[in-house]
């Protein structure tokens, strides 16, 4: 081992629990993966806490205890980055928060935290709750309605006038959406598994509507930023305090603020969108459930914030158990490192997946049961810390966290208010294991007009 590498090791499991450690061959791994990530995610647990494999060729270390999981994301030694994988979304991101390391991912964490603070939160809330009425008032009072793309189109609106200052033109959101599926298909595929980038050149074309789509996400994120640069006024959104930094000696420079905007539209909104969705899909199979939840808004002071909203709230975050958008996320030790009991080499793959844990049995009873009741403060306190992390944890930890789930309440607040719904398939259309688990085709219910 190397000398300035810290030991990590783990400490905290009960000994009469002791690991269950399992080796794998690749093929199996590779191949389960390809057939059926989730299934595969979510099958872990059950074989062992620690898997010891070949992910694609890569030597990758599967965590499925929490304990595990909180010792790889809460490290504060600099142990632990991003993946090679993850790595490679930066064609999209750039050197953006989501995927910077070290001193410049602190200096962007200390400049863009105060986007996210309390204070800024009741002029992003009332926006919300205004988009959200505008939204709903284009529904028919009686029809059916793709709530994939509905609560994508909402929650890029939000997040284009709370962090942007600015409106998203129809074709500007089309050209954003159209331009995310093909960033998604592209890193679903496992061509993008391999363990070498493949050349952007290639004539194949997959690669091709992939950089023709990042192309078209620069050119809308171009559009925005000179939006905001004509306004006279600095307005308080993120955007503007980018754009002022920028001039302040360590600031921004043109291509970290193109780098962040990016970031921001695509971190910012297709998560929100797919949390709503789950929640608005399993709602929409349980008429008891839409039962409390219509007495809850029908009754809530929406002005005191979400607060007064504590079962929506619970629908949410039990929404994000079920379905945690970000299903995976994935690490790279820079050193070699003891984890588990075992020695893990510089440059593993290790993966610590919401999805897996968020189904374990061991943490979460009926795992697969949407039960947004049993999300009591009791049952918060008494989760080991790493069994719950649609967030992430530690110092990586989504910046947006409250954001969004402000966001997703407000928003469920307000379609409840004038809409009931039902889910007009018994079972989900199956998801895309890719930068997040999006639905592969519309999710549609039939909405009605509650008053009418
Ligand atoms: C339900 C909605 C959301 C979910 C499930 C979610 C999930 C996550 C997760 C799991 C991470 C950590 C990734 C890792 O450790 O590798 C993360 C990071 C991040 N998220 Fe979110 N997110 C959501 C909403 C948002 C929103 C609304 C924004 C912006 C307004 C946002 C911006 C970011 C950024 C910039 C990071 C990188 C933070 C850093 O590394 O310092 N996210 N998100």
């Amino acid at each position: 081992m190397s000398d300035n590498c810290p030991v990590l090791d783990h400490t905290n499991l009960n000994s009469s629990h002791p690991l269950r450690i399992s080796r794998e061959g690749g093929w199996r791994t590779t191949v389960g993966f390809i057939r059926n990530a989730f299934d595969s995610l979510e099958d872990m647990p059950k074989r062992a806490d620690m898997i010891l494999t070949r992910l694609f060729g890569v030597p990758t270390v599967v965590l499925a205890h929490p304990s595990l999981i909180s010792q790889v994301l809460t490290d504060t030694k600099g142990v632990w980055i991003k993946d090679r994988m993850t790595r490679r979304a930066t064609d999209v991101f750039g050197e953006g928060l989501l995927l910077s390391e070290g001193d410049i991912w602190k200096r962007q964490r200390k400049i863009l935290n105060p986007g996210f603070s309390s204070v800024r939160f009741d002029a992003y809330a009332s926006v919300m709750r205004e988009r959200t009425a505008v939204a709903v008032a284009n529904w028919p009072d009686q029809g059916r309605i793709d709530v994939a793309a509905e609560m994508a189109r909402l929650t890029l609106d939000v997040a284009v006038r709370t962090l942007f200052g600015a409106d998203i033109t129809e074709r500007n959101a089309r050209r954003v959406s159209e331009s995310f599926s093909a960033v998604s298909d592209f890193f679903a595929s496992p061509l993008n598994m391999l363990p070498f980038s493949i050349p952007k050149w290639l004539p194949l074309p997959l690669i091709q509507r992939y950089v023709r789509a990042v192309a078209e996400l620069d050119s809308v994120i171009n559009e925005l930023i000179s939006m905001r640069r004509c306004k006279t006024q600095s307005g308080e959104d993120l955007l503007s305090m980018l754009l002022s930094s920028r001039d302040e000696s360590g600031g921004f420079s043109d291509r970290e603020v193109r780098d962040q905007a990016v970031t921001f539209l695509l971190a910012g909104h297709e998560t929100t969108a797919l949390g709503l969705t789950f929640a608005l899909f399993e709602l929409g199979r349980r008429p008891d459930l839409r039962a409390r939840l219509f007495a809850e808004v029908d009754a809530a002071d929406l002005e005191v914030g979400i607060e007064s909203l504590p079962f929506t709230t619970q629908v949410i975050k039990e929404s994000l158990r079920l379905y945690p958008p970000a299903y995976a996320l994935s690490r790279e030790n820079t050193c070699d490192v003891t984890l588990g009991g075992l020695l893990i080499k510089k440059g593993s793959v290790v993966v610590a997946s919401p999805w897996a844990l968020h189904r374990d049995a061991r943490w979460h009873a009926n795992p697969l049961e949407f039960r947004p009741e049993r999300w009591t403060p009791e049952y918060e306190k008494t989760l080991p810390s790493g069994a719950y992390f649609p967030f992430g944890m530690g110092a990586r930890k989504c910046i947006g966290s409250r954001f969004a789930m402000i966001e997703a309440v407000l928003l469920l607040t307000g379609i409840a208010r004038r809409f009931d719904w039902n889910s007009i398939d018994k079972h989900l259309p199956p998801l895309q294991p890719t930068l997040t688990c999006r639905p592969t085709k519309p999710v549609w219910v039939a909405v009605q007009e509650r008053n009418s």
